[in-house]
C-alpha cells in the first residue's frame, strides 16, 4: 500500500520541489490531518523511487513554507494550523475591523521639498537644451579609459578593503586627494574623508554641529541643497548680503554680534549662483570674524578645478591656523553627479566624528569607485582629463560671452560680469524672470532663475531679474541655438 497518494506534476523544476508540491496537495486534501505524522523520508523515497535526500529536501521546503514541522529523529508532522488557515483567519479579523484604509504614515520629520532639488533630479537628457549651471559635459568623460581602472581593481581584489570598516574612506583615495589638495589648493594641515558627494558631507556636518533653533549664515543668493541640509537639522537660515565683491563682511559682523550664528556656509571661489570670486580682503575679514566669534565656516569649493584667467585664489582652508574651516569639494563636476564621490578636509577631531557618523548612515562609500578614482589620479588620467576639460570649458565660456555680447550689440538690455571660472554665467536680463522657467521648459529648454537661488521668496516679482546659464555641458552650436530660444522668449525673436 502507498504511504501517501501523491501525484507528481510533470513540470520543469527541481524534483524535490515537485515532491513538496505533491505532499502539500495531499495535506490540502486532508490525506494527512493537521498535527499528524508524515510517512518517513525513507518510505516515501522507496514509493517514489527517488533518493531519500530528495524527499528530505522536499520536507525542508515544506518546513520553510510553514506546512510541516520537523520532529526529533528526522520525522515530520503536519503543522496544527496550516498557512492558508492562518491567513484566512487574519482576513476574517481584518474584515471585521470595518473598512480597510491605506496605512497612514506618521512622519516624524518633514523633508524639505525644494524645487531646486526636484529639478536636479530630472535627467539632463530630458531637455533639448540644458543650461543647468553645474552640469559638466558627461559626453566628454573618458569611459573607455576609466573602465580599465575598474578592471585593475577587480583583477586584484583586496578582500580586506572590500569589506566593512574604514568609514573615513579608502586610504589610496585619501592619499591621492591629500596630494591633490596640497598641490592645487595649498591645503596641508587637514585630514581628508571621502563621502557620497558633498551633499552627504553637508548633511553629516549639519547633524553633528547644529541643533534646533541654531542659525546658519548663508549667502543671500545661494545653494538650496545646502540650505535643505541645514534645515533638516532644525537650523534656521540667516541671509548675508552680497555685492559685486561677494559676501559683505560688515553685515556678517553685525549678525555674528547677535550671538546666534553657529555656522557660516560660503562658496568663496565661484560664488553659487552669481560666480563672483570673494574679494581677498573680505576673505581675511570673514576669517577673522569667524575666529573672533568662534564660529566654524563650511567652505564649499565645488568647481575650483575650472578657473580660466589666472591661478584660482587659495581657499580659506589653506590658511586656517585655528582649524575652523571645514572644506568640502566633489568629483561631480569633473566626472558626473551620479559618481557620488565627494570629500571633506578638516581637523582630525571633526573627521573622526564624521567617520563615526558615516557609519550610522551607510558605513562607507562605495569601495570600487574609490579605488578606480584613486588609480585614475595615481596614473595620470585624472590630470589629463582635467586639463582637457579646463581648455574646453574655457573655450565654451569665451563663446558664451561673445554670444551674449552680440545680443547686447543688437540692443538687448542684458548685463553680466565675465566669470573668472566656473561653469555658468549669471545674467541680468533687465526684467522680471517670473514664469520664464516654465515657458522655456515647455520648449525643452532648462534654465534656472533668480527666485530659485534667492533665500527671500517674498520679494516683488520684478526683483528677480537674473538667470543662470551653464555653458559647460553643451557644444557651441547647442548653446547658440539654446540661447536664441531663451532670448526669443525674453525679447521676441532677435536671432
Ligand atoms: C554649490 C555646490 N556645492 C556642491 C555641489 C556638488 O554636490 P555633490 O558633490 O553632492 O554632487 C554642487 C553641484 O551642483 C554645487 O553647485
Amino acid at each position: 500500500m502507498k504511504a501517501l497518494n501523491l501525484s507528481l506534476a510533470n513540470e520543469k523544476k527541481a524534483k524535490y520541489l515537485i515532491i513538496a508540491d505533491a505532499i502539500r496537495a495531499a495535506i490540502k486534501t486532508e490525506q494527512v490531518a493537521q498535527g499528524e505524522l508524515l510517512p518517513s523520508a525513507r518510505t516515501l523515497a522507496q514509493q517514489l523511487n527517488v533518493n531519500r535526500h530528495t524527499v528530505m529536501a522536499a520536507f525542508a521546503e515544506l518546513v520553510a513554507q510553514g506546512w510541516v514541522e520537523s520532529r526529533e529523529r528526522a520525522s515530520y508532522r503536519v503543522v496544527k494550523f496550516l498557512p492558508i488557515q492562518t491567513s484566512k483567519s487574519l482576513e476574517v479579523n481584518l474584515e471585521s475591523t470595518a473598512v480597510l484604509k491605506p496605512f497612514k504614515w506618521q512622519f516624524a520629520k518633514q523633508v524639505c521639498s525644494d524645487t531646486h532639488l526636484a529639478s536636479a533630479n530630472k535627467k539632463a537628457s530630458e531637455y533639448l537644451f540644458n543650461f543647468s549651471g553645474g552640469q559638466p559635459d558627461i559626453r566628454q568623460f573618458p569611459f573607455d579609459e576609466f573602465k580599465s581602472y575598474f578592471a585593475q581593481v577587480c583583477q586584484r581584489p583586496n578582500m580586506q578593503q572590500l569589506s566593512y570598516g574604514d568609514n573615513q574612506g579608502e586610504q589610496a583615495l585619501i592619499e591621492q586627494i591629500s596630494i591633490y589638495l596640497r598641490r592645487v589648493r595649498s591645503i596641508t594641515e587637514k585630514k581628508v574623508m571621502i563621502c557620497n558627494g558633498s551633499q552627504e558631507a553637508l548633511y553629516m556636518i549639519s547633524q553633528l554641529l547644529l541643533q534646533t533653533g541654531d542659525y546658519v549664515a548663508v549667502e543671500q543668493l545661494g545653494y538650496p541643497p545646502a540650505w535643505a541640509a541645514f534645515k533638516s537639522a532644525g537650523a534656521k537660515l540667516l541671509a548675508i548680503k552680497q555685492d559685486e565683491k561677494g559676501v559683505v563682511p560688515e553685515h556678517l559682523a553685525k549678525e555674528l554680534a547677535k550671538g546666534k550664528i553657529k555656522l557660516i556656509y560660503l562658496t568663496p571661489l565661484h560664488q553659487y549662483p552669481t560666480t563672483v570670486t570673494l574679494d581677498i580682503q573680505r576673505r581675511r575679514q570673514i576669517y577673522q570674524l569667524a575666529s573672533q566669534y568662534g564660529v566654524a565656516i563650511v567652505e564649499d569649493d565645488y568647481d575650483h578645478e575650472f578657473h580660466y584667467d589666472s591661478q584660482p585664489a587659495a581657499p580659506l582652508a589653506a590658511e586656517d591656523p585655528q582649524g575652523l574651516v571645514i572644506y568640502i569639494s566633489t568629483f561631480s563636476k569633473l566626472m558626473f553627479g551620479g559618481a557620488r564621490v565627494g570629500y571633506v578636509a578638516a581637523t582630525d577631531e571633526l573627521i573622526a566624528q564624521l567617520a563615526q557618523y558615516k557609519m550610522l548612515i551607510n558605513h562607507k562609500s562605495n569601495v570600487l569607485i574609490q579605488h578606480a578614482v584613486a588609480k585614475w589620479m595615481e596614473q595620470g588620467g585624472f590630470e589629463a582629463h582635467l586639463r582637457r576639460m579646463t581648455r574646453l570649458y574655457h573655450k565654451r565660456r569665451d563663446h558664451m560671452v561673445a554670444l551674449l555680447k552680440s545680443y547686447q550689440r543688437q540692443g538687448l538690455s542684458i548685463e553680466f560680469a565675465i566669470p573668472a571660472g566656473g561653469m555658468a554665467i549669471w545674467l541680468n536680463v533687465g526684467k522680471s524672470v517670473k514664469g520664464l522657467k516654465e515657458k522655456l521648459l515647455a520648449q525643452g529648454v532648462y534654465i534656472q532663475t533668480e527666485e530659485e537661488f534667492n533665500i527671500n521668496k517674498q520679494l516683488p516679482s520684478n526683483a528677480y531679474q537674473h538667470i543662470r546659464l551653464g555653458f559647460a555641458a553643451m557644444t557651441e552650436d547647442e548653446v547658440q541655438e539654446g540661447v536664441a530660444t531663451v532670448m526669443g522668449e525674453l525679447f521676441g525673436s532677435p536671432k
